[in-house]
This record gives structure tokens, sequence and C-alpha cells, in this order.
């Protein structure tokens, strides 16, 4: 497998991404900023995404081989994300998805554009968090434990390559500290492979 066939150009990324980052980052006053102080309770998730970047810049460090990388990317994810039952990559081809490194239950292979929540996120370029995968129409239920979703769309530029796929358990798992999380840590995955031709 090789994302080389993902040649065509798509518009850019993410509103999703776009909001959660507007979200955190919008001026408010100094009252209220105090009153929103970061607790531990709610910085849980930025600081395992920050130590997610830094581990996952050191998985990456000196290797360049695209598989290799995807995988233990996946594996990283998989192994350090709480209630995550999937975690994986499916790779542009022509019009459909192609099943990549992962981590979890086999899956199915191909996924077409426009379907299922991987085809939607990568058909309209976005971010997509699904509470509970069951009220999605045309969800692709590859493991039966699954019950909640987050697809995120992966560039080089405005190229799309594929999308990061990750399943749930737990309804509601995933929200928007995930998504921003995420989408950085495959800006960097993505950022270390430039340069590769793919
Ligand atoms: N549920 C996905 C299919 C892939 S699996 O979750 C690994 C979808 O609806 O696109």
């Amino acid at each position: 497998m090789s994302p080389q066939s993902a040649k065509k150009k798509l518009k850019p990324r993410a509103s999703a991404t776009k909001k959660a980052t507007q979200k955190a980052t919008k001026k408010r006053p100094a009252a209220k900023r105090r009153a929103a102080a970061v607790t531990p309770e709610n910085n849980a998730k930025p600081k395992l995404y920050a130590s997610l970047v830094v581990q996952l810049l050191s998985l990456l460090k000196g290797e360049h081989d695209f598989i290799a990388n995807a995988a233990n990317f996946s594996a990283l994810l998989f192994n350090s994300l709480p209630n995550v039952n999937w975690a994986g990559f499916y790779f542009l081809q022509g019009e459909e998805l192609v099943l990549g490194p992962f981590q979890g239950n086999p899956a199915c292979v191909r996924i077409p554009m426009g379907k299922g929540v991987c085809g939607v996120a990568a058909q309209q370029c976005e971010t997509i968090i699904v509470p509970n995968v069951h009220e999605f129409p045309g969800h692709i239920a590859c493991d039966v434990a699954s019950n909640a979703e987050i697809v995120v769309p992966l560039f080089d530029g405005e190229r799309l390559l594929g999308v990061l796929d990750l399943d749930s358990p737990t309804i509601g798992r995933f929200d928007d500290q995930d998504a921003e999380g995420l989408n950085e840590l495959v800006t960097v995955f993505v950022a270390h492979e430039e340069g590769l031709g793919l």
C-alpha cells in the first residue's frame, strides 16, 4: 500500500478543528479568563496530547519509512488514549479509502468516498466527531464494540492523503479537545513525511 495515488487536490481542511482552535483562543475579559482557569480536570486531555506530540516526534526521529511510522503512530494512540478500541489509518487511493496500519480488530478494507464516517470526513475534508455511531446515517460497523468515533483527515498541503480513525466503546468519548490534539498529531506526522513525494 502506498498513498502515492492520492494526487487529487481537494479544498483545505477542517472547520471542526478551526472551531476548536477558535474556541480555545477567543479573547475574553480578564475576570472571565480567571474564572475559566485551567484546572487539572479540564487540562488532562491537552496535557496528554502534548505528551503524545513529544512521544510521536521521538518515534519518528531518524525514520522515514511511511508505513513503519504510520504503524507506530497508530500503536502510540491505541496504547496511550483511554477507552479506544480501534486506531488506525485509511489512505486515499483513487476514489476510495484503503485500510492502512492500525491497532484493533480486523476492519473493512475499502471505503468509498462519501460512505461511512471515514468517507464523509474525507469527502468534506473535515474532522468528524460522532458521539453515538448508531445515530450516524451510513456508519460502517467494523467492530460491534464501537459506539463513538472520531475521524481526522490527513493533508499534505491541500492534497488529501487519507484519514486517521479512532473508535471507542464509550458513547460521547471524543470531543473538541480530542479533535484539536489529534489534528496537531497528524500535522506533526505529515510534516515529518514531507519531501518524500507521497
Ligand atoms: N466506522 C468507520 C469504518 C472504519 S472502522 O470504524 C475501523 C466508518 O463508518 O467509516
